[in-house]
């Protein structure tokens, strides 16, 4: 459970304040100390990159932003007021939605069942409805199990429950892995959708190209520590992305 080690939240909350502030995040593994003091902030509308290498601490990032991980310590703000004492489930229902890598959902549920499994309706929000407009495919296939599913479209079922909670913030844990090429354009152009709607967006990807194509920011991890932040057109082609993703 992560604790506010000072109370100090930002002055006001509300819509004007970035979508998402992280603060002082360490994350531990028991003794293994992987998350070093990471801050992190995206505005709505905006989105934020987190680049790195296998094992440079992304997904724990992120499970300390959502409060996955026991050993977590530090503050998280969305819209400007503290989740940071919220249980995992709460922060995620309205709050924070997270997209886990690999796409994991519910392989016995039906894809309907899934998509209404986290559903929390927002006025002029994603319905079920909207979900099915966006992927055609989920609508051929509400009925199946979605273990049955293509990576593809399972990628899809995880991003539309991210969408059915209706959240300030999404956090995208390496959605392109192991996607078409097709459907990693078909995500990108979601995206950026999803930005014009106001929504603060975490998108931690080793394919930096997709990330840079559709980014605002980037920041660069290595070794459980923020080491760079830029703007993307700055990160695109430039020599840290060399020396830090090594391509
Ligand atoms: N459950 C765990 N227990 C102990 N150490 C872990 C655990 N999960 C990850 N680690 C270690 O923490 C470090 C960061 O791993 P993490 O999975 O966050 O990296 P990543 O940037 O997401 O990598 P990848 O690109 O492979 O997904 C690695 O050294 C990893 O071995
Ligand atoms: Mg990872």
């Amino acid at each position: 459970m992560i604790v506010d080690p000072a109370p100090a939240p930002p002055a006001t909350a509300g819509a004007t304040m970035p979508a998402l502030q992280v603060r002082q995040l360490d994350v531990r593994y028991g003794k293994s100390h992987v998350v070093f003091d990471l801050a992190v902030e995206v505005a709505r509308g905006e989105l934020l990159a987190l680049l790195g290498r296998n094992g440079a601490g992304k997904t724990t990032a992120i499970l300390g932003i959502v409060g996955l991980v026991p050993g977590a310590s530090g503050s998280v703000y969305v819209s400007g007021r503290s989740v940071s004492k919220l249980p995992s489930y709460r922060r995620t229902k309205g709050h924070v939605a997270y997209v886990p890598s690999g796409a994991r959902c519910f392989p016995n549920l039906t894809v309907q069942e899934n998509l209404e499994l986290t559903a929390r309706p927002a006025a002029g929000g994603w319905t079920l409805a909207r979900v099915f407009e966006r992927f055609p495919k989920l609508r051929e296939l509400r009925s199946n199990q979605a273990g049955g599913l293509s990576g593809g479209e399972r990628q899809m079922l995880a991003v539309g429950r991210g969408l059915m909670s209706n959240p300030t913030v999404l956090l995208l844990d390496e959605p392109t892995e192991g996607l078409a090429p097709v459907v990693v354009q078909g995500l990108g152009s979601l995206l950026l959708d999803l930005k014009r709607t106001g929504m603060g967006i975490l998108l931690a990807e080793q394919n930096h190209r997709l990330a840079l194509r559709v980014a605002d920011r980037a920041a660069f991890i290595e070794k459980g520590r923020i080491v760079a932040e830029m703007p993307a057109a700055e990160a695109r082609g430039s020599d840290i992305l060399h020396r830090i993703l090594g391509v």
